[in-house]
């Protein structure tokens, strides 16, 4: 298993991370017997670096890592998100207020039963409250030993230079991936030229790329089935692409969920991608995607194929993008 810098921390994350939203929300339904079973053999193969937020389902997946923190703790570098406000009726907001994000740390901190958060993100930016009162916030959660490093979750190359100039920032998380590529506007050189770990999320296309995803036979509630790229002409075009990217990894003997993780962390080495799997067979897989080697010929090839006006709709509905600062 690779291992990356976390920033100028001086802890180390595995590359790669597992994302673990979907264990309790978002793609279809989950059980948390087989999400523990899948947290357990993702460390035994060397995976230490798991990422969650307070908002999976809404508690539920802090829970779940708490249940499992509980037993194993030592060696796992631990990230969870605040700013993210929801209930189950379905409502939706974005708070950075000094006080939101010290009771948010404590509620994650009690929900993952750990003493110490070791990377603690805002989820999404509301400008509504001054940078300086949110990273100031942040700041104070390091100082009282409740949180070792900080994260931005979304934001501008712009917004980042403000925080990191305000407190160390570890980490940036975006999402990142073949057919995602904002963080190419930018963010990626102000991530290497600050020393900040650069955190792909969704680096499987929400699994598309893969290509072992039907959209047309998602489940009920499965948050894709609401995603612009997903449906109608958009995921005719799109499939396209997952097509050919499946016919790419074939010829070299591998899978396309592989060649997208080695595209990415090809593409800079600060690029520490989190692919979400509820199941432990996923596990392997992709963290021998992270050892790939591909060409600069294999890593052109895939530019152009993924070129943006290639790709179809955008990466999240109109109302879902509250708080991401480039879209
Ligand atoms: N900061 C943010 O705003 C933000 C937003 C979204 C996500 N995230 C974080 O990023 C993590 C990863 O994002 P994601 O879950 O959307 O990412 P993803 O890795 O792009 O997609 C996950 C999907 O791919 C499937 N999958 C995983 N490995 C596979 C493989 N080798 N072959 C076939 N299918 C495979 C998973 O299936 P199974 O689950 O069935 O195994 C799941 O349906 C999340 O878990 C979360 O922690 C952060």
């Amino acid at each position: 298993m690779q291992k990356r810098p976390l920033g100028t921390t001086g802890l180390t994350i595995s590359a790669p991370g597992l994302g673990c939203m979907g264990m309790s929300e978002f793609y279809g339904p989950t059980e948390d017997t087989a999400s523990l079973a899948t947290l357990s053999a993702a460390l035994d193969i060397g995976y230490d670096f798991l990422d969650t937020a307070d908002t999976y389902g809404l508690g539920h997946n802090e829970e779940l890592l708490g249940t499992f923190l509980k037993h194993r703790r030592d060696g796992i570098v631990l990230a969870t998100k605040f700013g993210i406000v929801r209930d189950a009726a379905g409502s939706r907001r974005i708070d950075n207020t000094p006080a939101y994000v010290a009771a948010a740390c404590d509620a994650s901190l009690k929900r993952l039963r750990i003493e110490t958060i070791d990377l603690y993100y805002c989820h999404r930016r509301n400008p509504e409250t001054p940078l300086e009162e949110t990273i100031g916030a942040m700041a104070k959660l390091v100082a009282a030993g409740k949180v070792r490093a900080l994260g931005l979750s979304e934001v501008s190359p712009a917004t980042l230079r403000a925080a990191h100039a305000l407190h160390p920032i570890a980490a940036v998380q975006s999402e990142y991936s073949l057919w995602s590529r904002e963080p190419e506007d930018g963010m990626l050189e102000t991530c290497a030229e600050l020393g900040v770990t650069f955190v792909a999320y969704s680096p499987l296309g929400r699994g598309f790329l893969t290509g072992a995803i039907d959209p047309e036979a998602l489940s009920e509630g499965d948050f894709r089935k609401g995603n612009p790229r997903f449906q109608g002409p958009a995921l005719a075009q799109n499939r396209r692409l997952a097509d050919t990217l499946g016919t790419f990894a074939t010829a070299r003997g591998v899978t396309a969920a592989q060649v997208a993780l080695a595209w990415l962390v090809t593409k800079a080495p600060n690029v520490v991608p989190i692919p979400g799997a509820r199941r432990a067979t996923r596990l392997a897989e992709n963290a021998a995607g992270v050892d790939l080697a591909l060409s600069t010929g294999d890593v052109a090839e895939l530019d152009t194929l993924f070129a943006r006006d290639a790709v179809a709709g955008a990466r999240y509905a109109a109302g879902g993008t509250a708080g991401i600062e480039v879209i």
